[in-house]
């Protein structure tokens, strides 16, 4: 199995995504994770990245394709993945699928768009602002982040229906409840497929 989440911050992607990674054995690859692993070792890719982290702007498409490339390649060749952040703006898209083209057993089989209100991804990441907290929960990054996913991720979500992969699910409700809707979705629509 080979998912995709699509949604804004504090929708649940990181959330649902391991649980998905679980109930189908794949593997859980988070970018925003990954990234700030780059960044707490201090390596190149963490330098380079830290400031764009910080401030909720988008790391370049080169940096973040050079990072996710070879653990997805090699989660699809262990059974699947559920992609967690990337791809996130449409040239990171379309620069996936060309190399899917190419490699047959990589492409994606679906793509979850978690639908969640601005109040309660507001009421979200205030809260975990006020717990463990990221460098950017905080109000005004919050917001800037919101902005990015419009106008840089909702563009994504055409691409993908283009290609009948769209299942769009109500993420605002209890965790259970999310993740056995997602599942039923995503196996319906895979059963569409065969
Ligand atoms: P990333 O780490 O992907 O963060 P994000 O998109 O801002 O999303 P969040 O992690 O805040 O939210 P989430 O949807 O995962 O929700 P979560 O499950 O955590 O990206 C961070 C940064 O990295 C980007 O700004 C960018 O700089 C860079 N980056 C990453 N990918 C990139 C890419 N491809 N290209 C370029 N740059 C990239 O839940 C949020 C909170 O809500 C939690 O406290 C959780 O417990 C709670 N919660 C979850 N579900 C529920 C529920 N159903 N009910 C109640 N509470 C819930």
């Amino acid at each position: 199995m080979r998912l995709l989440m699509v949604a804004p911050p504090g929708a649940g992607k990181g959330t649902q995504a391991v649980r998905l990674a679980s109930h189908y054995g794949i593997a859980h690859l988070s970018s925003g994770d990954l990234l700030r692993r780059e960044v707490a070792a201090g390596t190149e890719v963490g330098v380079q990245a830290a400031s764009y982290l910080a401030q909720g702007d988008l790391v370049p498409d080169a940096v973040v394709l050079a990072l996710l490339g070879p653990h997805i390649l090699e989660a699809a060749a262990r059974g699947g993945y559920v992609l967690d952040g990337f791809p996130r703006t449409r040239a990171q898209a379309e620069e996936a699928y060309a190399v899917a083209v190419r490699l047959s057993g990589i492409e994606l089989q679906a793509v979850v768009h978690l639908v969640v209100g601005r109040a309660e991804l507001l009421r979200r990441l205030r809260a975990r602002a006020g717990a463990a907290g990221r460098v950017d929960d905080n109000e005004a990054v919050i917001h800037h982040r919101l902005e990015v996913y419009e106008s840089e991720t909702v563009p994504l979500l055409e691409f993908y229906a283009g290609r009948g992969l769209v299942v769009a699910i109500d993420g605002e409700g209890p965790v259970e409840e999310v993740f056995r809707a997602i599942v039923a979705d995503v196996d319906a629509l895979r059963a569409d497929l065969r």
